[in-house]
């Protein structure tokens, strides 16, 4: 780029569009529910049927006779694809007899418990997230056993905690509340004194982890603990995973709502879901998988439970994800906010706590080495591995839960995304060349008698992300190349392309539509630069900002689109229609499809008779 360029662009539009370097501005697509049905959507099925047979063929670590799973993918509408192993060596059952794994076995799910409890904070929104944990447990500040030789520096300023830092993992309060101590964990520390470890006075400990058979601590309890931790970080400086903040946050949500968790959950969540399989005490045996060996099944985790102590089914848990996916308990904003990192973590790229969240980004799996967002929370107590992941570009969650081995989760988990993302991306691709690629032009073009010369040609990237304008049209002139001029683009027009992004905004239609069903979606037009391989390298490479949106022509955008689906003649089929550009005054239709054939669409000849191209109304 000149310098003369850059100047200009810094005066005209946003300094990081003149100065940044985004090769893969993403969304590449809409979510998998508004490109595809239920039908299209099921032919994943068989190519993860195929990977959990060949996981099953070749464990990474782990037998199969020992461990069990359950694993499910959904969409924001419905399972897409579930699939159970049942171990043929299963633990003891004493309440009643083993049954095999179904969507409506009940695993632990251990740490995947803080996303209910987060949630369930969400939902009653009741709670201001800036509010200091203390004006709800004001207790934490009061006294506390001064019996650390340096032990006064590190006291937590409980008031300076907020329930936000404490959902996000950055209060820098300490890993364990009541739930975790070497003194009384008799499986890792037999006997502490030949060990090496010194004798200690055991009022040091909580009266609750005294007996290491039925540890769990209550309420009280966990307030108690909690005002003698000791600080690791400053609040809000340095993320670190702590399993008190959860049964704090717990404490908050049964004080604000006069409910108990268990009672919280039923009316925020499992009642609204119809989540029938979900427990915050050990259900029947029967209702659960036990697996061979030690374990924690029947470990009560009392006021510990907001934090780790959740039995559910991957059935459940598939309701619990699509109602996030689809924002069904709180506002589309609220969860958008939701989906967002807190923090980096220590070092990594693109990992960062949520709430409570662990979130990163992958290049690996997209076929254009674009990077996603992987949303995820894992659990593990004493056999019970777990694990749920949201995919916001694709509209897609999974679940994979685990009595046995952990590598059993590690193995699942792994390839279960690394099959889901390629194949759904594959279907998405192959849907939106049906439905938007082909040839765009103006109502006269389409009925044999151009006066304007207007057109777009639309196609699906192979190599990159999304939908480009290929050739663009406007009144006789090559817009494409006034476009990029405007952007800074490189003369030579292999070197960038004209992106459209899915904003994930649906608007209503306003135009004359006789009861037909319609899908409008606004999208907004990018110039995106293709990576020189020679500056690959550099530092400033990394520095990427979504900006977009700059060019604006007499008040409207040039850069915002809307595009129409209506259902294709003679099959139905819901199809790209129409286009309107705002800042341009132009609407297009599609007169031919991506292989180049002609397009009828139900009811069009009427609109055209009735208004003519010219005056099709803007739509948007
Ligand atoms: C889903 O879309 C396919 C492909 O367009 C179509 O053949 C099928 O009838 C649709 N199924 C449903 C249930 O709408
Ligand atoms: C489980 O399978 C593994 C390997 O297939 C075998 O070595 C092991 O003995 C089996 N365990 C039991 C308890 O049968
Ligand atoms: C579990 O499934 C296996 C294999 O399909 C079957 O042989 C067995 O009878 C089932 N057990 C129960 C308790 O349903
Ligand atoms: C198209 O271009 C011609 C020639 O420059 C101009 O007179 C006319 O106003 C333009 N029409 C539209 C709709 O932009
Ligand atoms: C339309 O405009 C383009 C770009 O100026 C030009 O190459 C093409 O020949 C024109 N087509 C017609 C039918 O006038």
């Amino acid at each position: 780029m000149i310098l003369q360029q850059v100047l200009l662009s810094s005066l005209l539009f946003p300094i990081a569009s003149a100065l940044g370097a985004c090769y893969h501005p993403g969304p590449a697509f809409p979510p998998i529910d508004h490109i595809l049905n239920k039908t299209q959507i099921s032919r994943l099925a068989p190519k993860l049927n195929e990977v959990v047979q060949k996981v099953l063929r070749n464990p990474e670590d782990w037998t199969t006779n020992l461990t069990s799973f359950a694993v499910l993918v959904t969409s924001g509408e419905d399972t897409v694809w579930d699939y159970y192993h049942t171990a043929p060596i299963l633990g003891d059952y004493t309440d009643s007899k083993a049954t095999n794994v179904t969507e409506n076995t009940a695993f632990r799910i251990a740490s995947c418990s803080k996303s209910f409890t987060v949630y369930a904070i969400l939902i009653e929104n009741r709670i201001n997230l800036e509010d200091p944990v203390t004006k709800y447990i004001p207790e934490l500040l009061e006294g506390r056993d001064e019996d650390f030789i340096f032990g006064k520096s590190l006291q937590v300023a409980w008031d300076q905690i907020t329930i936000r830092a404490l959902a996000s993992q950055l209060a820098g309060i300490s890993r364990h509340g009541g739930m975790s101590d070497l003194a009384v964990s008799a499986d890792e520390v037999p006997d502490p004194i030949a060990m090496g470890f010194p004798p200690v006075d055991d009022a040091a400990l909580a009266p609750c982890m005294k007996n290491s058979k039925d540890r769990g601590c209550s309420s009280e309890e966990v307030v108690e603990l909690a005002r003698d931790q000791t600080l690791i970080f400053a609040p809000n400086d340095q993320s670190t995973y702590s399993n008190a903040a959860f049964s704090i946050l717990g404490i908050v949500l049964e004080r604000v709502t006069g409910k108990t968790y268990d009672q919280v959950l039923r009316s925020s969540i499992l009642g609204p879901l119809d989540m029938k399989h979900t427990y915050t005490t050990k259900p029947k045996d029967s209702k659960g998988v036990i697996p061979y060996g030690p374990n924690d099944w029947a470990q009560n985790l009392k006021a510990d439970t907001p934090s780790g102590g959740i039995y559910t089914s991957v059935g459940d848990l598939g309701k619990y994800l699509r109602s996030i996916l689809i924002s069904k308990l709180i506002p589309q904003a609220k969860r958008n906010a939701w989906y967002k990192p807190h923090s980096y973590g220590p070092g990594a790229k693109g990992s960062g706590y949520g709430m409570p969240w662990e979130m990163f980004r992958t290049s690996k799996v997209t076929p254009d080495g674009r990077a996603i967002d992987v949303i995820t929370k894992g659990g593990a107590l004493t056999a019970y591995y777990s694990t749920i992941v949201l995919l916001p570009e694709f509209g897609l969650a999974f679940t994979a839960l685990v009595a046995g081995n952990p590598s059993a989760l590690m193995d699942v988990r792994e390839k279960v995304l690394a099959a889901l993302v390629p194949a759904a991306e594959q279907l998405i691709r192959e849907e939106m060349r049906i439905v938007f690629a082909g040839l765009w032009a103006s109502a006269s073009h389409w009925n044999g008698d151009p006066i304007l010369n207007w057109s777009l040609k639309i196609e699906v990237d192979e190599a990159g992300p999304g939908l480009i304008v290929k050739d663009w049209i406007s009144n006789g002139t090559d817009f494409m190349k006034i476009y990029g001029k405007l952007h800074g683009m490189p003369e030579d027009n292999s070197k960038w392309s004209a992106r459209l992004l899915p904003t994930r905004i649906y608007p209503e239609f306003t135009g004359p539509l006789r009861g037909e069903p319609y899908q409008n979606s606004a999208w907004r037009l990018a110039a995106v630069e293709k990576q020189d391989p020679d500056k690959a390298d550099r530092v400033f490479e990394d520095y990427c900002f979504a900006d977009v949106d700059g060019l604006i022509y007499s008040g409207l955008s040039i850069e915002e689109f809307f595009i129409l689906k209506l259902p294709r003649e003679p099959t139905g089929h819901m199809e790209a229609a129409w286009a309107k550009n705002s800042g341009l005054r132009t609407v297009w239709r599609r007169v031919e499809d991506g292989e180049g054939r002609r397009l009828k669409f139900h009811g069009e000849e009427d609109h055209y008779e009735r208004y003519g191209m010219a005056q099709m109304p803007m739509f948007g």
